[in-house]
């Protein structure tokens, strides 16, 4: 039977097909970033094999990845590998990324899945910094820990508050508060770029999704998350920083132990988040609330030679 390859419908369904893959952050999500994205060279590809989709990628150009790279996605479904529909998504998505004049390509891996390690390696790509998936169980997190963690800091003058603004204005100056926090986790010291500002707002449209610590009139501190249609009982932390002059007392932490608390108490049963395995106070935060490393990721990297761009 032949596949064949396609831009992706509103009708196919990528999460049935993806969700559970390593760092796919939802259709939504993925919908969203290449609406702000459309009018460049960002493709999305799906492929189909007798009626049924087996496959898909994309390549997006924009916002860059860490080091000036195009971020790639590439999978194929169990039942349909080793047909070469792989390769051909992955020509497709390199030839897409050269037209852009970028610096090369950024994919990722499961740590633990050797098979995909290896294709990356016979194709060039090389493995960078490890990245893990943490999960934390709401439910056994207990009150006693929530207090720990909030206390000294409301106790040294800091609120936590929900963002719960109905002005487009607020929400501008939360992100001109988020940009620099964001350039300085480690991708962003790495040169991944932030989401721009429709992509990033359009995640957020319940109250409880945004979580700042104020110092008096002062934004020091934020975590945000997301839900995932795919992924029912979950909630996902997008982003936690806190302001450099801020930092080590506890902040972060508490930050994550009130979000943590008010989703609990909503009802969710899981929250998950994605953090670089260098990045030791996040690290230390999750860890200290109870979160476990449930995936470890391999980002892989493929740079053109600069006659290539
Ligand atoms: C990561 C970040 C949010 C932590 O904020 P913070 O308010 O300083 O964190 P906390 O004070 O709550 O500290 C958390 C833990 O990290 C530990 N820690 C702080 N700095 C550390 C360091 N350099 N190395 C190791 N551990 C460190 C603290 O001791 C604390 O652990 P403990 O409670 O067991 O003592 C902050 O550094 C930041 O905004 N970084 C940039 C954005 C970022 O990388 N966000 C995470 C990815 S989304």
């Amino acid at each position: 039977m032949s596949w064949h390859v396609g831009g992706p419908t509103d009708e196919v369904d990528l999460d049935v097909l993806l969700s559970g893959t390593i760092a796919w952050p939802g259709a939504d999500r993925v919908r969203a970033i290449f609406a702000a994205a459309r009018g460049g060279p960002s493709r999305q590809l799906v492929v189909g094999l007798g009626g049924k989709l087996v496959g898909y990628g994309h390549c997006l150009t924009a916002p860059l990845s860490e080091g000036g790279r195009a971020g790639v996605h590439v999978f194929v479904a169990p039942s349909a590998r080793g047909q070469g529909i792989g390769r051909s998504l992955w020509q497709q998505l390199l030839a897409v990324a050269r037209s852009a004049a970028v610096a090369g390509v950024q994919t990722v891996a499961d740590v633990e899945d050797r098979r995909s390690c290896s294709i990356a390696a016979a194709h060039g790509l090389i493995e960078g910094p490890v990245r893990r998936e943490s999960m934390l169980e709401l439910a056994l997190l207990s009150d006693t820990a929530i207090e720990q963690a909030v206390r000294p800091v409301s106790d040294a003058g800091v609120s936590l508050v929900l963002f719960d603004s109905g002005s487009e204005e607020a929400w501008r100056r939360l992100y001109e508060g988020f940009l620099p926090l964001h350039g300085s986790t480690p991708d962003g010291v790495a040169g991944r770029e932030p989401p721009p500002y429709e992509t990033w707002r359009s995640g957020f449209s319940e109250p409880w999704q945004v979580l700042v610590a104020r110092r008096g009139k002062t934004t020091v501190g934020m975590t945000m998350a997301f839900v995932r249609k795919d992924l029912a009982s979950r909630v996902v932390t997008f982003f936690t920083g806190v302001a450099a002059a801020e930092r080590g007392k506890g902040i972060a932490t508490a930050l994550k132990a009130e979000h943590a608390r008010l989703m609990r108490d909503a009802g969710w049963q899981h929250l998950s988040t994605w953090n670089m395995e260098g990045n030791l106070p996040i690290l230390a935060a999750n860890s200290k609330l109870g979160f476990v490393t449930i995936t470890r990721a391999v980002p892989l990297t493929f740079d053109f030679e600069a006659s290539d761009r």
